[in-house]
């Protein structure tokens, strides 16, 4: 299956580290990052998990929560969650999916057969409140995610929703943005963008960010 974007997340009760979860009702009206890892006590993974927790005070200030997923099961993961605190320095403050029957991961097509027919590729998907999934993205098992690059991400999720703007390519939160070309008249670009905007080319209008 594909999950595309724009799509609702698909739904499941699944075990975890923390125990079941019915995945919308844990989601709650946060948004969701959810991601897979292709098997426990595996290096690279161990280092993704120990990332993202450090990084949950940063997902908290954006109403996001994070889970993740790997195909062993429960009484493995909790072995592993010792290793991952003791290497890594940090506790694990999120759940774990236990997927050894693969239903998650074959409802969000984390299981790309020509890689590995049985362990999960480094899938991420963003969700919003609103149970849309609005980014997708996939490594393979051989190359770890930079977390910070997933908080960028929302950081332009969460811009993007709430004014006419886009962010351009490197952007960082507090950089300038690009205004969404549909945006024409004068007077509500005056309204929208009182600090102003720089016409580089009439498509491309440089503006400071506005929720700053
Ligand atoms: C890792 O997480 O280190 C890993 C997992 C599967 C294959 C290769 C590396």
């Amino acid at each position: 299956m594909t999950v595309q974007l724009g799509t609702i997340a698909p739904d499941f009760t699944q075990d975890s580290t923390e125990g079941k979860i019915s995945f919308h009702e844990w989601l709650g009206s946060s948004w969701g990052i959810l991601f897979s890892h292709p098997k426990d006590f595996t290096p690279v993974c161990t280092t993704e998990l120990g990332a993202a927790a450090k990084l949950k005070g940063e997902f908290d200030k954006r109403n996001v929560k994070a889970i993740a997923l790997s195909v062993d099961d429960v009484e493995s993961h909790k072995k592993w969650l010792g290793d991952i605190e003791e290497t890594q320095g940090t506790k694990i403050n999120f759940p774990i999916l236990a997927d050894a029957d693969r239903k998650v991961s074959t409802l969000y097509g984390m299981i790309h057969p020509q890689a590995n027919d049985t362990l999960t590729v480094r899938s991420v998907f963003v969700i919003d409140p609103n149970k849309k999934v609005r980014a997708s993205f996939t490594y393979p098992a051989s190359t770890g995610r930079n977390f910070e690059e997933i908080l960028r991400l929302v950081d332009s999720l969460q811009l993007t929703d709430s004014h006419s703007v886009a962010t351009p390519a490197n952007w960082k939160d507090g950089q300038d943005v690009v205004i969404v070309p549909s945006l024409q008249d004068p007077e509500v670009l005056k309204q929208k963008f009182p600090k102003g905007f720089l016409a580089v080319k009439p498509y491309l209008r440089l503006t400071p960010q506005p929720n700053r």
